[in-house]
């Protein structure tokens, strides 16, 4: 008899959600974490704290910039950094303590410590080792830096230390134009650092629509954020109060140099399975890291699945929630599943972007013929109300039939607005169904309904 049925092994998104739907699903079920906190990289060091820190620092932009155009006069607004912090800390452990309760009212059993796979059906935690019929790897990832950059956490970081760094610094150079570098640059800058963020591509979130992208750069620039794109950055040298950037510019492979007093590696993550001991007992990796599994998260060994960070995929905590659920509903004998074509992404910047499905760039590349519906919420009573009429929604439809393939929003509320248009998705809805939905005025979300009228006979308010 094995002690459990499953251990989850990581207690991040994936595998906390893994752990409760398996308990749901009747297997006896344990989960193992380390950090002396549930919640993962997500709760602790990521997603949640850096929305703390983006909702405290939107406040103060408010301040700033539009309090005195509603007529909200005098407001003198000091930042008390570790006041912010403790608020950020406060919203941590609610979180974090929410879950353990969570554990408790669903009956998974909560092993604190560093799991590691010491055979199939076996789990090492401290000194003691625990048989199940089936492991679950959820052990996410954690940050990548670039040869010739020392990361001490302190004056050159990743997102865990910027996320608690000892004072706001005067500026901040920021590696990397991806979702981390702008939500992070984003809260910096609006405290009043001056920061420039330095991108390898071209343009800034790669793989997100060209069109939006170009627009968040510029409402970004706005906002005060210095840009160099097409910059390969060659290593970071520490000096005294300063850290100076080194990058070549690509297009004449001419090199500069940008002193800033923090700089912020972000430049991507990789899957974290250090410890596990996978190798000792055969489970097939990919070449990146990444565990390798097939369509239903089973790797080459037997009894042993992977899911959300440490395997292929985008490194998001939704998708690893949705697939600790269906890997659970396999190990239960049931039909698992997660679409992959219906995966949200979202920046929460103010304004914050949103996508789902399919970008034109990649509808280009596949040859197909699609018709795009676009709403600029400078026709969005609600948007100029809060002064954020500078974005707009982009739905991308099949040429023939209507189908909805992609949106692209940016504006208020994106992050939310979003999920009209995935649930579309998930139906098979064409932009006419979206069109002919009563949407409640006024509310943001009527943007993305005339994007959908603009597929057709075309929007009202443009
Ligand atoms: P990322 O992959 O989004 O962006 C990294 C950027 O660094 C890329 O634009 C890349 O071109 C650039 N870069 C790489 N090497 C460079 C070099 N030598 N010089 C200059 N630029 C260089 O990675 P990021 O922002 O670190 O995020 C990591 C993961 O965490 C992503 O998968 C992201 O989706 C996830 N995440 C998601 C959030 C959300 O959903 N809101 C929030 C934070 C992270």
């Amino acid at each position: 008899m094995a002690d459990f049925d499953v251990i989850v092994i990581g207690g991040g998104p994936g595998g906390y959600v893994c752990a409760i739907r398996c308990a749901q699903l009747g297997l006896k079920t344990a989960c193992v974490e380390g950090r002396g906190a549930l919640g993962g990289t997500c709760l602790n060091v990521g997603c949640i704290p850096s929305k703390a820190l983006l909702n405290a620092t939107h406040h103060l932009h408010e301040v700033h910039e539009n309090f005195e155009k509603m007529g909200l006069m005098g407001a003198k607004v000091k930042v008390d950094w570790a006041k912010m912090q403790d608020y950020k800390q406060d919203v941590i452990n609610g979180n974090t303590k929410g879950i353990e309760f969570l554990f408790k009212k669903n009956k998974v059993t909560y092993l604190q410590g560093w799991g590691s796979i010491p055979a199939a059906g076996q789990v090492k935690v401290g000194d003691e080792v625990h048989s199940a019929k089936a492991i679950v790897i959820a052990t996410g990832s954690e940050p990548a830096s670039l040869p010739g950059i020392e990361i001490d956490e302190d004056t050159v970081v990743t997102s865990t230390g910027a996320l608690s760094l000892p004072k706001v610094p005067k500026s901040m150079v920021v590696i990397g134009a991806g979702v981390i570098g702008l939500e992070m640059g984003s809260v910096y800058a609006r405290l009043g650092a001056e920061v420039t963020v330095v991108e390898y591509l071209d343009a800034i979130t790669p793989g997100m629509d060209g069109e939006i992208a170009k627009s968040f750069q510029k409402i970004l620039a706005k906002q005060g954020i210095k840009f160099v794109l097409g910059a390969a950055v060659q290593g970071v040298t520490k000096g005294k109060g300063k850290n100076t950037v080194a990058y070549k510019l690509r297009k004449d492979e001419s090199e500069h140099t940008i002193d800033a007093e923090v700089v912020l590696v972000a430049t991507g993550r990789k899957p974290y399975t250090a410890g596990l001991g996978l190798e000792a007992i055969g489970v097939e990796m990919l070449p990146r890291g990444q565990v390798k599994t097939d369509a239903h998260w089973a790797t080459s060994v037997k009894g042993i699945y992977a899911i959300g960070d440490a395997i292929i995929g985008p490194m998001l905590a939704h998708k690893a929630e949705d697939e600790g659920m269906a890997v659970a509903e396999v190990i239960a004998g049931k039909h698992g599943h997660v679409n992959y074509d219906v995966i949200p992404g979202v920046i929460y910047t103010t304004p914050e972007v949103a996508s789902v499905g399919k970008t034109e760039e990649v509808l280009k590349q596949e040859g197909r013929a699609y018709k795009v519906g676009k709403f600029s919420f400078m026709g969005n009573g609600r948007a100029k109300a809060v002064f954020q009429a500078d974005g707009f929604v982009k739905l991308i439809v099949d040429a023939g039939t209507d189908r909805i393939l992609g949106c692209h929003i940016i504006g208020p509320g994106a992050g939310d607005m979003i999920h009209e248009i995935c649930v579309a998705m998930e139906f098979g809805a064409s932009a006419q169904d979206v069109a002919l939905t009563c949407h409640a005025h006024p509310t943001y979300s009527e943007a993305v309904r005339e994007a959908a009228l603009a597929c057709g006979d075309g929007a009202i308010h443009a």
